[in-house]
């Protein structure tokens, strides 16, 4: 029986690929007019440093990671996100001691054993940016604004920015406290899940898809009623510089994030069209990271998006790249004389395609078809004497006579 590949471990097949090429190039190029530079960053990490950033009591930590003991009896895991990652880098790497603010793209594999389903896999990719070393909530706003800026360049109006703020060490004790409170009163609805976590991480209930928690957290304390002062203010810059750039938002109190790292600003980009996958991209603050993961003081904030939901989004849009040209040659010496031309115009920038198998014209045609060439060039016994042939512009439907000169064909398909 032939091998298949691991559950929730996809192929990405031609056809379906360009459409990355595509949204990676947005990305790179989006991000670059924003100042963001690209990071490369290990597949593999201790399996410690994300216990101590995402959090033991996270359900990324507590039962999602590919982690496993390595034949130095070393504890390693494949990462399941990047931010990690990228302030481990920042920090072994002492870049902060050149310039605190740095500004860091990444994009890649990560790997969760989360249930497979359609935008969910065990090995996905991200594309993701970081900003160290700057509170003012000016970066927040760029890095939203940089965020919907790539969507709309990719032509997409999907998915939606919600924002929230979920204070600082200082506020959100009080607030888990109040929330606290309230649940305890009910806590029999609760999903197992939530009552597990009642003590470690209460806030996770008020996102949770179970009716029993939608029903049990109705009329719940808002963690925006809660902010400190110097939160409050934050937020409220925040959502200014947004409407000043025309950035569009809307505030969603119960959004709380499945990370422990994020402090004041989070947010995600939202959609109707995935079901139960409504995320495609998402992040926030980290003010505190840096810091817990031995580093200088200094903030953080940064977003990573799922590759795999944005391609889902682009569903119906068309990337296969077409061929420049493709050449259509009957009998041996023509097909010889296509074979010159097509690798002189490949080694000018010239896309070409033939047929390999001396096939008819007929299934030539349907080959060139099939590859959506923009131009087509037929060499038969006469074309081939002649040292001539008709250039067919396949989009304008005209023809044009060519000599079978490298130089002139390629200046006329460009
Ligand atoms: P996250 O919310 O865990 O955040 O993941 C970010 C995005 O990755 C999600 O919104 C989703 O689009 C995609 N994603 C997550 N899990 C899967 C999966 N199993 N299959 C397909 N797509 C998935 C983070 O990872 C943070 N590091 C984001 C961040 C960067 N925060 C600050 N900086």
């Amino acid at each position: 029986m032939a091998i298949t590949g691991v559950k929730g471990f996809n192929d990405i097949l031609p056809g379906e690929v360009e459409k990355w090429q595509h949204i990676e190039a947005a990305a790179r190029r989006v991000f670059e007019l924003y100042g963001f530079a690209e990071i490369r960053i290990p597949i593999l990490e201790k399996t410690e440093l994300f216990c101590r950033s995402i959090g033991d009591a996270t359900d990324i930590v507590e039962k999602e990671m590919y982690s496993f003991v390595d034949k130095g009896e070393n504890a390693v895991t494949m990462r399941p996100e990047g931010t990690a990652s990228v302030m481990r880098a920042f920090i072994e790497h002492k870049l902060y001691a050149t310039d605190p603010v740095a500004k860091l793209y990444y994009m890649g594999p990560m790997f969760r054993y989360e249930r497979p389903q359609k935008g969910r896999y065990r090995q996905f990719h991200q594309i993701g940016a970081e900003v160290t070393g700057v509170t003012d909530p000016k970066v927040d706003a760029q890095v939203l604004t940089m965020l919907c800026h790539f969507f709309a360049e990719l032509g997409l109006t999907e998915p939606t920015l919600q924002i929230n703020s979920l204070g600082c060490p200082e506020c959100r004790p009080v607030y888990r406290k109040a929330l606290k409170d309230f649940l305890r009163a009910r806590i029999d609805r609760l999903c197992d899940d939530c009552k597990r976590r009642f003590e470690t991480n209460p806030l996770r209930a008020l996102d949770c898809k179970s009716t029993g928690c939608k029903e049990a957290t109705i009329g719940a304390p808002s963690v925006l009623d809660h902010l400190c002062a110097g939160c409050d203010a934050h937020f409220a810059a925040v959502r200014g510089y947004l409407e000043s750039v025309g950035t569009t938002y809307a505030i969603n109190p119960r959004m709380v994030r499945g990370l422990d790292y994020y402090t004041r600003t989070t947010f995600e980009l939202v959609t109707g069209l995935l079901g139960a996958q409504s995320a495609v991209a998402a992040g926030g603050r980290y003010d505190g990271l840096i810091s817990d993961l031995g580093g200088p003081q200094l903030p953080g904030i940064g977003f990573a998006m799922g590759v795999e939901r944005v391609a889902l989004l682009l569903a119906e849009k068309e990337f296969k790249k077409r061929p420049d040209l493709f050449i259509a040659a009957l009998g041996e010496p023509a097909q010889a004389e296509a074979f010159r031309l097509m690798t002189g115009l490949q080694r000018r920038g010239v896309s070409v395609e033939i047929d390999y198998e001396g096939k008819s014209l007929k299934s030539q045609m349907r080959r060139s078809d099939k590859f959506k060439a923009r131009f087509t060039l037929i060499i038969g016994e006469d074309e081939l004497a002649k040292g001539r042939g008709a250039l067919k512009n396949m989009d304008a439907g005209t023809q044009e006579e060519v000599s079978f000169a490298v130089e002139e064909i390629g200046e006329r398909v460009v």
